[in-house]
C-alpha cells in the first residue's frame, strides 16, 4: 500500500452515491482503463495531455483516479503536479504507481489548494460524474493563476448522449444504418451497468450547459478537439467501425484571463 493521503474537508450528501460507486469500482477502472491497456488513453488522451503541457508548469489534475494523466503531465515537463480525487482506492493505486505527482484526497467542488497556485488544471472524464459542474468550475478558476489554462476532456455530450449508438435498421428496405442520438436536450442522471456487476453514475447535460458554465466563470475558450476514435480502439471494438466518424471524446482548452 502507498502512504496515506491527506484528506480535504469536502463533503455533501448529493455527492455521496456517485463517489461510493467510484470507490467500489476503483479496481475495475484500474484493470480496464489504465497501465497501458486502453487504446483511447494510450493513443489519444495521454498524447493530447502531453502535448498540452508547457515545461515548468504547476498543474492540478482534478479527479485524478490512479494517476495516469498526472504521471503523463510530470513526464511531459510539468514542474509539479497535484492530483485530487475522493476515492481512497484510486489514490492508493496512484501512490503505488508513483512517477512524481503528489496526491490529495478531495472533491472537485472543493479543491484542497490555495488561490492562484497552479498554472494549469486538467479534468479528464470526471465532469460527467458531478452533480454541480458550476461549483467545480468555480474552484478551478479559483486555484488557477491569472493566465492559467484548463484542459477539459469529456465523453462527447452531444454524440455520446445516453441512448446513442449505432443502429442497423432492417425493418426498412433497403436496410439503413445510422448513429442514433439519445435524448440530448434532457439533462439526466443515469446509473449505468458498464460491465457485469459494475454500476457507475453518469450525469448527462447538453453541451451548451458546459460551455455556458465555463463562459459564466469567465474562462475563455481557445481550442476544441473532437478526435475520431483511434485505430487501436476500432481494432478492439469492431462493432464501432461503421461509426468511426463519430467522436467519443471532446477536449476543450480554456484560459483564465
Ligand atoms: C473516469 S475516472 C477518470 C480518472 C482520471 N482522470 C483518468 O483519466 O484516468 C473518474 C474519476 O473521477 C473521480 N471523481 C468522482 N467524483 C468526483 C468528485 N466529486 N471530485 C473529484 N473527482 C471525482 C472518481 O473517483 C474517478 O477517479
Amino acid at each position: 500500500m502507498g502512504a496515506s493521503v491527506p484528506e480535504s474537508t469536502a463533503g455533501g450528501d448529493e455527492r455521496r452515491r456517485g463517489r461510493q460507486l467510484w470507490e467500489d469500482h476503483a479496481r475495475w477502472w484500474q484493470d480496464h482503463f489504465t497501465d497501458g491497456v486502453d487504446p483511447e488513453y494510450e493513443e489519444q488522451i495521454l498524447p493530447m495531455v502531453a502535448a498540452w503541457v508547457r515545461p515548468g508548469d504547476r498543474i492540478c489534475e482534478v479527479g485524478c483516479g490512479e494517476g495516469q494523466v498526472a504521471r503523463t503531465l510530470m513526464a511531459a515537463g510539468a514542474s509539479s503536479v497535484v492530483g485530487v480525487d475522493p476515492s481512497r482506492g484510486q489514490l492508493a493505486a496512484a501512490q503505488r504507481r508513483a512517477g512524481g505527482p503528489q496526491y490529495l484526497r478531495g472533491d472537485a467542488e472543493r479543491l484542497p489548494l490555495a488561490d492562484g497556485t497552479v498554472d494549469g488544471a486538467v479534468v479528464c472524464l470526471v465532469f460527467e460524474h458531478l452533480d454541480v459542474i458550476e461549483a467545480a468550475i468555480g474552484e478551478i478558476n479559483r486555484v488557477l493563476a491569472p493566465g492559467g489554462r484548463l484542459l477539459l476532456m469529456l465523453n462527447h455530450p452531444l454524440l455520446q448522449t445516453p441512448g446513442s449508438g449505432w443502429v442497423d435498421d432492417h425493418l426498412v428496405d433497403p436496410p439503413e444504418q445510422y448513429w442514433q442520438i439519445g435524448e440530448y436536450l434532457q439533462p439526466a442522471e443515469i446509473v449505468e451497468e458498464v460491465a457485469k456487476g459494475v454500476h457507475i453514475r453518469f450525469v448527462h447535460r447538453p453541451l451548451g450547459t458546459y460551455l455556458n458554465a465555463l463562459a459564466d466563470a469567465g474562462l475563455m475558450l481557445e481550442h476544441v478537439e473532437e478526435p475520431a476514435p483511434p485505430p487501436g480502439f476500432l481494432a478492439a471494438a469492431p462493432g464501432y467501425a461503421s461509426a468511426r466518424h463519430i467522436p467519443r471524446l471532446l477536449a476543450l482548452s480554456l484560459r483564465r484571463p
